[in-house]
């Protein structure tokens, strides 16, 4: 059960309006009622956005999965006054892609907010389960590239240069445990809640969620009325980030807190990532990458021609971002 929902004494008071708390924190050491709640989950967001060196009135694109994390993202930016637009990607999982976008379309309607679908399909002619079913590699971390790749090419082909993802403090947290534990020190260096555009062709990145647990996000998605799509991918069963998230969870357990300090304290002490400019262009379709092939061309190259020895997936193809 997830800690949020653990419930409160009738005695417990909210730390902030010492009203009846339903809400429980024992990360902040706080107990909230609901609109209590609400504002300390919006404030979290701001302060992250404050973080991120763009404008107030930047048109910003929402990367919305279905999920909690990327749909209770959109909700917090509207709120905050935000200018914002939404974009699907139907990944062509029988049943969970579906279900995704009817929950993105779903979310969008009853906010009045504007959004874009596109399908793998159409833009590259193949779904993931089609490319799972070629590919020898675990089709998670393919598809993690795919919808890099596509998210940074929609963003630009939309007229927008910022696009925002749901990942929260676990994902983060998690992702840098694990990026630590196997000295990926490239990766280490690059992981930020905030990316600078390197290229005319790549837009700015910002996490809004990155100071909030998943624990937090359910919360603020119950008391907002917000209907996501629960569960993970059916494809994604037994990937090893999960893996470094549950350790965290352990800690979290007893030493409530222990995200926070990990992911902050190392966030703190880096200098602020500057945008290098070390790209090619893609001998194949234009677009920057490293070297001279894009790792979205190099993998259309080989679902195209099986058998065929392609050069390995360029450096972006990997879990830097
Ligand atoms: P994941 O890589 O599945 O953990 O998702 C991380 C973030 O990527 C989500 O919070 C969304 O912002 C974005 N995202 C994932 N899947 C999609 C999708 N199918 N369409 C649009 N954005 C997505
Ligand atoms: Fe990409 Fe599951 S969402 S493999
Ligand atoms: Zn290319």
């Amino acid at each position: 059960m997830p800690r949020e929902s653990r419930p409160l004494p009738e005695t417990a008071k909210c730390t902030r309006c010492r009203m009846r708390a339903v809400i429980a924190l024992p990360s902040h050491h706080a107990n909230f009622c609901e609109d209590c709640f609400r504002v300390f989950f919006r404030r979290a967001v701001l302060r992250a956005m404050k973080k991120f060196p763009i404008k107030a009135d930047e048109p910003i694109l929402v990367a919305v999965s279905g999920g909690k994390d990327s749909l209770a993202a959109w909700a917090v930016l509207q709120d905050l006054g935000y200018r914002t637009q939404g974009v699907h990607l139907n990944l062509g999982i029988p049943g969970f892609s579906e279900a995704s976008e009817e929950a993105v379309a779903a979310f969008a309607g009853k906010r009045n907010l504007p959004w874009v679908g596109y399908s793998l399909q159409g833009l590259i002619g193949y779904s993931i389960p089609e490319i799972g079913r070629q590919v020898r590699r675990p089709v998670c971390s393919v598809c993690g590239m795919i919808k890099r790749r596509l998210l940074n090419r929609i963003t630009i082909r939309e007229g927008l240069r910022v696009v925002a993802t749901g990942h929260n403090l676990d994902d983060e947290a998690g992702r840098l445990l694990g990026n630590l534990v196997r000295n990926r020190r490239e990766y280490i260096e690059k992981q930020s809640p905030y990316l600078p555009s390197a290229h005319p062709r790549l837009p700015e990145k910002i996490k809004p969620l990155y100071r909030v647990s998943a624990d937090e996000i359910r919360a603020f998605c119950r008391v907002e009325g917000i209907a996501y799509l629960e569960g993970a991918c059916p494809l994604s069963r037994g990937a090893t980030s999960h893996m470094f998230q549950e350790a965290l969870d352990m800690l979290e357990g007893k030493m409530p807190g222990t995200k926070r300090d990990f992911l902050f304290a190392y966030l703190d002490a880096r200098p602020a990532p500057k945008a290098v400019d070390d790209f090619g262009t893609c001998d194949r379709c234009g677009e920057p990458c490293y070297g001279t092939r894009c790792s979205m061309c190099t993998l259309l190259e080989r679902l195209r021609h099986p058998g065929y020895e392609n050069p390995p997936l360029d450096k972006g193809s990997a879990s830097s971002e």
